[in-house]
């Protein structure tokens, strides 16, 4: 009788009959104010649009499931600011942009680009108490093309980072932005949460499935072998260090990094060039359930970065067929496929995802710093402490 008992086991026979409500680590997951990981996210600067973006014409934004009106006024200097007047609430969507601001539809309160309010032309004199009221804003910071707000509590607000890979430029290059996609092509916002594409990059035994053998050589030949490969802790992240044996003797030595807290720093695997990796790629979550990707590269032509697209089956992403992106998926499929947050409670992790377990565990550690008043890993207070040299690249030796 006990050996029935022990046979009926729930999940001993594997039927998907015992399978338990699933569940997912909102803890790492979701982003919203108030919750750990939104307030993590909220120490560090995230691109929230490319330069271009910010114009005259105001514009929805959303991050960290936060609705915003980013802007730019007529001196060019870009603004970010909540939608909701703080006059009665109407959107400033609506409003229209000034040299000195933005100003309402509703009753012209005018806002510069830290939410002061300029003028109140219903009010006597313009508003005489107009500095009684202030529009919520957050500040924001330009470079590599792109536009960074930082969310966070405004005392705790760190330099922005500069990265020597994107500071130091061969004759001919320059730094160019690029939102068009998650990578290698695809789409540009995906529906699934931003930590499945954020552990993807220290997953680099996927790529000689996913990307080498299952839907044909979505990179270059050079990338289909298995790697061996190292992880190791560095001070901004994760790093994976995959070698593979080169038919003339040589190794090809790839380096990727997931720096905190969502940016992608790996070497193009479809162009043959080696040394230090050559762009930047911040995963931000827009929501719980979407993520896009905001791009920096050196390149030496315009539009390069929106170039380098994989090949599936000789076609690029956008031309699949449905039919065609299930037999020849690539990361939009496998990290989608994952649902909009994945169930851990459902996963089986095995060596092979080290670096993905390290990663976990280093956003735990930095999630209890902040809930024991720290600062988490990477933030830098002093313009000389904020420029950042990472061993990203790719090396023939
Ligand atoms: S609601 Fe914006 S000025 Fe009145
Ligand atoms: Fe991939």
């Amino acid at each position: 009788m006990n050996g029935r008992q022990t046979a009926a086991q729930p999940g001993s026979d594997g039927s998907a009959y015992h399978l338990k409500t699933p569940s997912y680590n909102a803890r790492l997951t979701e982003v919203g104010r108030g919750t750990p990981m939104g307030e993590l996210l909220r120490r560090y600067w995230h691109p929230v649009g490319m330069a271009a973006d910010a114009t005259a014409t105001p514009r929805i934004v959303k991050v960290l499931d936060e609705e915003l009106i980013l802007f730019r006024d007529g001196a060019g200097r870009a603004g970010l600011v909540y939608p909701r007047c703080c006059h009665r609430g109407t959107t400033l969507y609506y409003g229209k942009v000034e040299d000195r601001g933005i100003r309402c539809c509703y009753h012209g309160w005018l806002f510069d680009v830290e939410g002061r309010c300029l003028e109140q032309p219903c009010e006597p004199d313009g508003g005489r108490q107009r500095d009684r009221v202030r529009q919520p804003w957050y500040p924001v910071q330009e470079g590599y093309g792109l536009v960074f707000a930082y969310m966070g509590p405004p005392e705790r607000r760190p330099v922005l980072p500069r990265y020597e890979c994107l500071e130091v430029l061969e004759a001919g290059e320059f730094v160019e932005a690029d939102d068009s996609s998650i990578g290698s092509g695809g789409i540009q916002v995906a529906p699934c949460n931003w930590l499945q594409h954020f552990e993807n990059v220290v997953d680099p035994y996927h790529v000689p499935i996913l990307h080498g053998s299952f839907s044909g050589a979505q990179f270059v030949e050079q990338m289909a072998a298995m790697p061996k490969v190292k992880f190791e802790y560095g001070p901004y992240g994760v790093k994976a260090t995959s070698l593979r044996a080169q038919p003339d003797g040589r190794t090809f030595r790839r380096v990727t990094e997931a720096v905190l807290p969502t940016l992608r720093v790996v070497a193009n695997p479809r162009v043959g060039r080696y040394g230090m990796v050559e762009s930047i790629g911040w995963t931000l979550p827009i929501d719980d359930t979407h993520y896009r990707i905001y791009v920096a590269g050196r390149v030496r032509e315009t539009g390069e970065l929106a170039k380098m697209k994989s090949r599936y089956n000789g076609k690029t992403w956008a031309e699949l067929t449905p039919g065609e992106h299930q037999k020849f998926p690539g990361d939009v499929e496998a990290q989608t496929g994952q649902g909009a947050i994945t169930f851990h409670s459902e996963e089986h992790l095995v060596s092979s995802d080290q670096g993905v377990s390290m990663l976990r565990i280093l956003f735990q550690k930095q999630l209890d710093a902040i809930a024991a008043g720290r600062d988490p890993v990477g933030v830098a207070f002093r313009e000389e402490e904020a420029y950042v040299k990472l061993d990203a690249g790719q090396y023939l030796e």
